[in-house]
């Protein structure tokens, strides 16, 4: 184990009972870390944590709820004593058409998407000072591109690139790392009934996504990273010919 690139290492990871955070959970423990995964569905972070070869602590609970972030921190203080990395792929996804874009709508989207990142990143930034930290904000290529019925989903992700781009200017003194990765389509419970399975097994897997997320993570410390685009090799959409 410590031999391992991230031996020593706690992340915290958002949505880490299911896709991209499930995947990224196995990849970073597969690298040596130690975590705290968190989300509402206590069963599927339990099975997500039995099935891993490292220290977890499981955190149910709703990442808007107003103490959920200081409660993510303190798990990973009190438990492991440290917080080297904060993983932020919670987040919902729903196209509406700007006219059915009510606010309500509008609000809940961006309160998991981006208020909760906001609020966790305060929270951690102490102790992400302390360890000279890193923090992977799992965006979307919809931070950059316009597709139909998005309003809500792209000014999520577009924050989220933009705040990145702050965190890393006000990191930079403590040495903090931001990895901003902006996928296209990952075959997850996010497409559930939103796309059929012919489409679904074009898009990227989850494990190699969450590959990326670790490797990145684990990557020599002199190199910094521009928001990273990642994307399946052709349109899952466009059937082959
Ligand atoms: N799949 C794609 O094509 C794709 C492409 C680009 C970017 N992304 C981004 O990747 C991230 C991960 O999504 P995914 O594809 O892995 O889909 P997913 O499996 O649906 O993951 C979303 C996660 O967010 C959690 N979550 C949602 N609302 C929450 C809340 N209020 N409080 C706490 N946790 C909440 C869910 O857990 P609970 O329901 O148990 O709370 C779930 O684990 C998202 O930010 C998404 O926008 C996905």
């Amino acid at each position: 184990m410590s031999g391992l690139p991230l031996h020593g290492q706690v992340a915290a990871i958002t949505g880490g009972g299911t896709g991209v955070g499930a995947a990224a959970a196995a990849s970073l423990a597969r690298r040596g870390a130690r975590l705290v995964i968190t989300g509402r569905r206590e069963d599927r972070l339990r099975s997500v944590a039995d099935a891993l070869e490292t220290e977890v602590e499981v955190l149910a609970a709703d990442i808007t709820g107003p103490e959920t972030s200081a409660l993510v921190v303190d798990r990973a203080i009190e438990q492991f004593g440290r917080l080297d990395i904060v993983v932020h792929a919670a987040g919902i996804f729903e196209k509406r058409p700007i006219e059915e874009t009510d606010d309500a709508f509008w609000h809940r989207t961006l309160d998991v998407n981006l208020s909760a990142v906001v609020a966790l990143t305060r929270a951690a930034w102490p102790a992400l000072r302390r360890s000279a930290g890193q923090v992977v904000l799992i965006s979307s290529v919809a931070a950059v591109q316009g597709f139909s019925d998005n309003t809500a989903y792209a000014a999520s992700k577009g924050g989220m690139n933009a705040i990145g781009e702050v965190f890393r200017e006000e990191g930079r003194a403590d040495g903090i790392r931001i990895l901003t990765i902006c996928p296209a389509q990952i075959d997850t419970e996010l497409w559930d009934g939103k796309a059929p399975d012919s489409v679904r097994g074009r898009m990227m897997r989850s494990s190699g996504v969450g590959e990326v997320v670790a490797s990145l993570t684990a990557s020599d410390r002199s190199i910094d990273f521009a928001p990273v685009t990642i994307r399946p090799p052709s349109n899952p959409w466009l059937a082959e010919v």
